[in-house]
């Protein structure tokens, strides 16, 4: 029992350690999170004076549109502490990227 006592004590601190330090991630997450969407909703400005085909400035608008609306999630998902929707989203963001980038970023290699 006191072994079982023992233990409970040692682990306690280190698990309300744990819990401060994963709340300050979220937070900074929070606003990261919030910030990406700022930065998002201004993505279709980039493109305001350049010469693009109307199929695709629908669809680099609505990429960055997807990317803003992600961040949100993202930001809500985090300020609830909710781990598991947080992680998903940050893969639906990286696969935004990828996708918007794999259309219109022109490839390191033929720069
Ligand atoms: C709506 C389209 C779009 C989305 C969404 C997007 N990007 Fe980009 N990104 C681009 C384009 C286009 C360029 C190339 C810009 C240029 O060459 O001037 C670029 C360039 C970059 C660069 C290089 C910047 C530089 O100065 O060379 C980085 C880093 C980058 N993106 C990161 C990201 C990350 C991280 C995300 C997701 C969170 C993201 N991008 C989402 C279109 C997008």
């Amino acid at each position: 029992m006191r072994d079982l006592d023992r233990f409970a004590w040692d682990r306690l601190p280190q698990e309300m350690d744990i819990t401060v330090e994963r709340n300050r991630r979220l937070d900074e997450l929070v606003a990261a999170a919030g910030a990406l969407s700022d930065a998002a909703g201004s993505i279709p400005d980039a493109v305001d004076g350049i010469e693009l085909s109307a199929v695709h400035r629908t669809a680099f608008v609505s990429l960055a549109e997807a990317l803003r609306e992600q961040a949100l999630r993202l930001r809500a998902s985090a300020a609830a502490r909710d781990l598991r929707q947080t992680e998903i989203v940050l893969r639906e963001i990286d696969a935004s990227c990828d996708s918007c980038h794999a259309l219109f970023r022109q490839p390191v290699s033929s720069r």
